[in-house]
């Protein structure tokens, strides 16, 4: 029995983030890739005390969330990391811009492999860059990063690629030999590698998370890691996250964001991030027991329900990356079950061309919620 129960849809529908108010009340939101979770209760206790003392200005200039990424880092993945080489921003995609507008160049190309997280794409361009597509490949083990069009990209004009270790919205551990092999073209064409890791710590049973800047000299030398609290611990509103480093030359980028980055980072959320790491690994153990049994249940349900959507199971996060192509409901299957089935998805083809006919499902929530999802959907077909 879980100690960690998540609350009844009609407790979850008061919440007033994203997740729960992009939507009518009659539509089952499994987009926004928020969990239905309670708070972790350190967290929880951190951020009561904090309001009870009105303890909400600026975010203050110590060394706490530093020191805390450090041990959660050595302690989880026996990876260590220099406190002075962690610098507080307010969210990894600031964090990434800010240092991206540090490297490139305009006309510049930076890397993605599609199909990735959506605002990927939006944060080159807010940069003035522009996208480069290395899609992942389809190995005979499943999808993984295609070194040979990495090279190919690397080779012409790139100056950064955008790494997401682990790889939503697949769910994909890279192993340790593809991040050497990429950190070894990294070096050999010069391109820095910002690598986003805020999923890391919901990397699930039967995976090993493994840290871009661990692997080699070369990926210090030439990475950068993105580093949070918002996924694991479902903090993303309060706004704090880290760009870790680990070798002098990316640092230099950092160095040269704004001083002023600490001051708009939440103060919460560093109150939140530092409880979290900290003090939270024991609800996160039973977060990542209970996303393990609802990814088997997913599983069991796409089998029983909707057998011809194809899906590999994910090894971290919460996410499923569904392909409904099999069910003509063409390029975004997910308009259609807003419509039909009145279960929210995320659109796959935002995710870039290699996602028409797919959709991303949320499955942070209840096994009920999940039942509920599934039964809609095989029901609208
Ligand atoms: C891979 C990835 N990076 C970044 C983010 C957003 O992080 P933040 O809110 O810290 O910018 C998300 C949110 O889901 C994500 O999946």
């Amino acid at each position: 029995m879980s100690k960690l129960s998540v609350p009844p849809l009609a407790e979850l529908r008061k919440r007033r983030s994203a997740k729960w108010r992009t939507f009518p009340d009659d539509v089952l939101p499994l987009p926004v890739a928020e969990m239905d979770f309670p708070l972790a209760e350190p967290v929880a206790r951190a951020l009561h005390e904090a309001v009870d003392r009105s303890d909400t200005g600026y975010a203050a200039p110590t060394r706490d969330l530093a020191d805390a990424v450090v041990g959660y880092a050595r302690r989880t993945w026996d990876w260590t990391i220099d406190a002075d080489h962690v610098c507080t921003v307010a969210d990894v995609g600031i964090g990434v811009v800010e240092v991206l507008r540090r490297i490139v160049g305009p006309g510049d190309g930076v890397v993605i492999s599609p199909p990735v997280y959506e605002p990927f794409a939006w944060w080159i361009r807010e940069v003035g860059a522009h996208v480069v597509e290395a899609p992942l490949a389809d190995g005979p083990l499943g999808p993984r990063l295609d070194l040979d069009a990495l090279a190919r990209a690397f080779a012409g004009h790139a100056t950064a690629y955008l790494l997401c270790n682990p790889h939503n919205p697949l769910g994909l551990v890279h192993p340790r030999e593809d991040l050497v092999a990429l950190a070894e073209l990294a070096d050999r064409y010069g391109v820095h590698v910002l690598s986003d890791e805020i999923h890391a710590p919901l990397v699930l049973p039967g995976a090993d998370f493994v840290p871009f800047l661990s692997v080699s000299d070369e990926a210090r030398r030439w990475g950068l890691s993105f580093l949070s609290a918002s996924k694991g611990w479902n903090l993303a509103g309060l706004k704090a996250a880290t760009v870790i480093t680990a070798h002098p030359a990316p640092k230099r980028y950092v160095d040269r964001l704004s001083p002023h980055s600490l001051y708009r980072t939440g103060h919460l959320g560093v109150i939140a991030t530092v409880a979290a790491f900290n003090d939270g690994d024991a609800w996160l153990a039973e977060v990542l027991r209970l996303l393990d049994r609802n990814r088997e249940l997913l599983d069991e349900l796409l089998a029983k329900l909707l057998p011809d959507v194809r899906h590999r199971r994910p090894q971290a996060g919460f996410l499923a990356w569904l392909d409904f192509r099999s069910l003509g409901w063409g390029d975004d299957p997910a308009q259609h079950l807003l419509t039909t089935a009145k279960v929210a998805l995320n659109s796959g083809n935002r995710y870039g061309p290699t996602g028409n006919g797919h959709a991303r499902l949320n499955f942070a929530c209840s096994p009920h919620t999940l039942i509920e999802a599934l039964t809609r959907i095989a029901t609208a077909r």
